[in-house]
């Protein structure tokens, strides 16, 4: 297994974010801490929800460290409303025994990728806390040996038909972090709108007492899906991020590119990610479906932490 590695969390944790997480922890990955941004809900809910999935998880230990509360310079930070009132499904888990650390989020980010050194960042939200790490902290580059990341759209979007939410929901943030040239692995929206889970598979995939977590907290994006699409299924963006960086034979095609955001306000592509003609960013675009869910399959049917 390829875990030999030290990973931070950035998350605006969310139900595929939340699968996310179980999923690192079962995979055994060494987590030196998670930093909560807004996004599908507000960074104190946000940071509620990881406290209290580390506690499921009997993983209190790992340290939290609350984030950004808006975006940059955009106003519209409206939460996604398909992950339930909480970000979690409206799925209410025991209360945790430690509250988030004092430090803020982009000053953890450094001091913990300092002290691991060569450390994965894992990102599955909006980029505010990341890029402000980098604005404050210019020598952060040199800890972080990637960024996993899940965030824009190739060719289609799902907030707008060209942008997708995590870098619609700050653009300024997913720029100044593209441009940076730490090495990048990114899925965007579009490899997982093409990769719909349907209920069944989502049941025969996620097993045991975290499986059933992750199918009750699925329900509510369930019946959205349905109620939208007419198809009983789920879509798994941040753990497809996840499961593509561990197992690479996961991805049928990925592009290296340079990606830039459209960020004029008032425009129709404002938040569109837009491939440009320089490198250095991974974007996969098209995945093995048989494959990724295998790869969970692998991990959840060991049953327990
Ligand atoms: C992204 O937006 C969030 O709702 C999901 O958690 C994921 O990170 C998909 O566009
Ligand atoms: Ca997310």
């Amino acid at each position: 297994m390829k875990n030999s590695f030290k990973m931070i969390i950035d998350t605006d944790c969310g139900i595929d974010d939340a699968i996310t997480i179980i999923t690192v922890i079962k995979y055994g990955i060494d987590v030196v801490g998670i930093t909560t941004v807004s996004g599908n809900v507000n960074a104190d809910q946000v940071t509620d929800n990881v406290l209290r999935i580390l506690h499921f998880l009997k993983k209190d230990n790992i340290p939290v460290f609350k984030g950004a509360h808006r975006p940059y310079v955009s106003l519209n930070s409206t939460p996604a409303k398909i992950h339930g009132n909480n970000g979690i499904g409206d799925i209410v888990l025991e209360p945790p025994y430690k509250t988030y650390n004092e430090e803020p989020a982009p000053y953890a980010i450094y001091k913990l990728a300092k002290e691991a050194g060569n450390v994965i960042l894992l990102t599955l939200g909006p980029l505010t806390n990341v890029a402000m790490a980098l604005n404050l902290y210019p020598d952060l580059p040199k800890y972080i040996s990637k960024i996993v990341a899940m965030g824009g759209a190739v060719n289609v979007g799902n907030v707008t038909r060209f942008a997708e939410f995590n870098f619609f929901f700050d653009p300024e943030a997913a720029e100044f972090v593209l441009r940076h040239g730490v090495p990048i692995h990114l899925v965007p929206w579009d490899p997982v709108v093409a990769t719909p889970i349907f209920e069944s598979e989502l049941k025969e995939t996620f097993q045991g007492e975290e499986g059933d977590l992750i199918l009750n907290m699925e329900k509510s994006v369930m019946d959205f899906v349905e109620k939208a699409r007419g198809i009983r299924a789920v879509f798994l963006p941040d753990p497809m991020a996840l499961a593509t960086f561990l197992d690479e034979e996961i991805i049928k095609y990925k592009i290296n590119s340079s990606l830039h955001m459209e960020l004029s306000h008032g425009s129709l592509l404002r938040g569109a990610s837009i491939i440009g003609e320089g490198s250095g960013i991974d974007i996969v675009v098209e995945v093995d479906k048989t494959r990724f869910l295998n790869f969970f399959k692998n991990i959840f049917e060991g049953g327990k932490v």
